[in-house]
């Protein structure tokens, strides 16, 4: 059976600028079991990283609740690990150091030297790093600083792992390299997943549900598609599955309808 880990509970998020409120999200609710994938994909600006932030702990609600294990959140914490887009690495750091950092953060004074050092080494291996763990930022690629980033976020052992458009600024070839590292790591470390995507179709390949957003201001989900496809899943299979044309065709359209640039058609 599987059980809720995260609730979301008739959200509301208000900013206030220079006196004047924006309502950005407007009574949303969402359950997500414990080892779920949850794509989230919605036109820009509607509200997508607000969202995952208040899961993070970074912003805070205006009505409702955010509840992780039925405790509701209050601020930022170790149970959750935010990737952003780009890469937030230290540049003076190597690869080693930047996911040690973490470690220490957590765990240091509390383990021996030799079990922080283990810690930092498994993730790099999971993320296939290790080769590169002496190199500094600026010596390597975009997609093997955005590995080094999803690294240190699961060297805190997160109960929810939050991407935010953590593939965006890659190209189409190592996007799909890491889309098939994290949906190995999925299926591995059985990790519950909240990914914020434009691509309709990474939302797919990688997701149990797709989670839709309405155009802001006042977001809400607007629609939720459940993927069955099975797994382990392939990106050079998956889009010859019925079922996967079906959620993707459904997505597409829901966009479209929701595309406000968008001559509406007669
Ligand atoms: N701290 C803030 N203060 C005021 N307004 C904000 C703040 N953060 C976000 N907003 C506004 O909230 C709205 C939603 O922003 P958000 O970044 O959540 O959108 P998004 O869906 O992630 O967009 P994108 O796809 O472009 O990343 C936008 O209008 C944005 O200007
Ligand atoms: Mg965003």
């Amino acid at each position: 059976m599987t059980k809720p880990i995260l609730s979301l509970e008739n959200l509301y998020v208000d900013f206030e600028r220079d006196g004047v409120i924006s309502s950005v999200l407007d009574n949303v609710s969402l359950s997500v079991n414990a080892g779920e994938y949850i794509s989230i994909i919605g036109h820009s600006g509607c509200g997508k990283s607000t969202l995952l932030n208040v899961v993070a702990g970074l912003v805070p609600l205006t009505l409702g609740a955010a509840l992780l294990e039925n405790k509701e959140i209050t601020g930022p914490g170790p149970d959750r690990a935010v990737v952003f887009q780009n890469h937030s690495l230290l540049p003076w750091m190597t690869v080693y150091e930047n996911v040690r950092l973490a470690v220490d953060k957590l765990y240091g004074g509390k383990e021996t030297l030799s079990q922080l050092n283990e810690r930092v080494m498994t993730v790099l291996d999971l993320v296939k790093m290790t080769h590169a763990a002496q190199k500094r930022p600026g010596e390597i690629s975009g997609g093997m600083k955005q590995r080094v980033g999803i690294a240190r976020a699961l060297a805190m052992e997160p109960k929810v792992l939050l991407l935010d458009e953590p593939f965006g600024a890659l190209d189409a070839l190592t996007r799909g390299h890491l889309q098939d590292t994290v949906m190995a790591l999925h299926s591995r470390i059985k990790a519950t997943v909240l990914m914020i995507t434009h691509d309709v179709d990474e939302a797919v390949l990688l997701a149990d549900r797709v989670v839709m957003m309405t155009n802001g201001p006042k977001a809400t989900i607007g629609k939720i598609v459940d993927v069955k496809c099975p797994r382990p899943r392939s990106r050079l299979t998956a889009f010859n599955d019925p079922e996967f044309v079906r959620c993707r065709a459904e997505i597409v359209s829901f966009l479209q309808a929701n595309d406000v640039a968008a001559p509406v058609p007669a």
